[in-house]
């Protein structure tokens, strides 16, 4: 399909909901435990899993940004693919997905960026994503000898970057740039883009700034769809909707789905209670100073919810029940859903068997 930037936009695809495999790039992916079949995060696996979801038909992989393992037994998060070259190559290997770069803003020089993002986007004919991070974990930062700004900065100094990448990817030449933190002088920046347009943009901000940085900026917005919060999830929706109706919103789940439910949930708790890496949940819940003290009344809900799924929702059941709850997600207004499993090879073929025909019987997808 053409790079226009409505197919960008709809990640090639005319389906209602786009499904994408969210932290593949990284050791244990998203789920803090120390169940052997856990996912190896190296590339060859990373390589399998993309071809299998292209093959598919699912429309992305999102991958995380993250420097520094969280500790705990399995140095959890401890190996990460770094995601640009790592979309880069999947990119290369595949047809149809569209393949994003999780890029912390402050980290990289904004010209070095545009230029890495437009090669991913020619490898990929028009199929690289940018997700922006503004930084979240300050001990990344300590390791780059960086400071992490002010909350609120942080989403400033991301918007002059994009407006000099946008630039960058834009027809002028010889372009001067003042920002308050970005200063470039004669700027020139070729090739651009695949197909006259733009990669498309998206951020996971949650606070205020985040969410405007987003409204502002952004073609899409990823959100947590806390488990049986999907009301408080349709009016966010709404919400952004109401201030920017072309920004699409996304979000995250956990994938468990077996035969049974019965099946589906006796493993959900033998990876994510049982056999959790319960040092690594400590060590990330202190990071983000999640203390006993600051949420007295929820504390151990917070610690399991970390556990499997760093905060996604989790989806546990038999294919009818994960395929309702999906279009639950869908009916409450998310554009798309970045899902993770404990092994996302070995997992995605029954999910593919069983619960894609649903979706597609729920006129969800074709
Ligand atoms: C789906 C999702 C993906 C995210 N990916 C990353 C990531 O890979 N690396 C990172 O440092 N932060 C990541 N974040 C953190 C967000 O960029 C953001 O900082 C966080 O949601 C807090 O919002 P705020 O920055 O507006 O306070 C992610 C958040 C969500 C919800």
């Amino acid at each position: 399909m053409h790079p226009t930037q409505a197919n960008r936009r709809a990640l090639y695809s005319d389906n209602a909901l786009k499904l994408g495999l969210f932290g593949a790039n990284c050791s244990s992916g998203r789920a803090v435990t120390l169940v052997p079949e856990r996912w190896s995060g190296s590339w060859q696996d990373n390589l399998r899993l993309a071809r299998m979801a292209d093959e598919a038909g699912f429309e992305f992989m999102l991958p995380v940004g993250r420097w520094k393992g969280y500790g705990g037994d399995t140095d959890y998060q401890g190996e990460t693919l770094e995601t640009i070259t790592w979309a880069a190559g999947l990119l290369a290997a595949t047809q149809r997905l569209t393949v994003f770069g999780t890029v912390h803003a402050p980290m990289f020089h904004p010209l070095i960026a545009a230029k890495q993002f437009v090669t991913a986007d020619h490898i990929g004919s028009g199929r690289f994503g940018l997700n922006i991070v503004c930084g979240w974990n300050a001990d990344e930062f300590t390791m780059f000898g960086a400071d992490l700004r002010d909350h609120d900065a942080r989403y400033e100094h991301a918007e002059e970057w994009l407006n000099a990448i946008k630039r960058a990817w834009g027809p002028e030449e010889d372009w001067d740039f003042d920002g308050q933190y970005i200063q470039l002088k004669k700027v020139r920046a070729k090739p651009k883009p695949m197909g006259g347009g733009r990669p498309i943009v998206m951020n996971a901000g949650a606070s205020p700034a985040g969410k405007s940085f987003a409204m502002r900026n952004c073609d899409a917005l990823f959100s947590m769809a806390p488990k049986g919060k999907l009301t408080e999830f349709a009016d966010h929706v709404a919400g952004v909707k109401a201030q920017a109706p072309n920004l699409d919103v996304y979000t995250v789940a956990v994938i468990t789905c077996r035969p049974t439910s019965a099946e589906a949930e006796a493993y959900f708790r033998h990876c994510a209670v049982d056999n959790a890496d319960w040092a690594a949940v400590d060590s990330i819940m202190a990071m983000r100073g999640d203390t006993r003290e600051r949420w007295p009344d929820d504390f151990e809900e917070r610690r399991q919810h970390q556990a499997l799924g760093m905060g996604g929702v989790p989806v546990t059941g038999d294919p009818d029940t994960v395929a309702r709850e999906l279009a639950d997600i869908a009916a409450a207004g998310a554009r798309g859903i970045a899902l993770s499993m404990v092994n996302y090879a070995d997992e995605l073929p029954f999910f593919c068997d069983e619960v894609l025909p649903r979706l597609k019987r729920l006129g969800l997808r074709g």
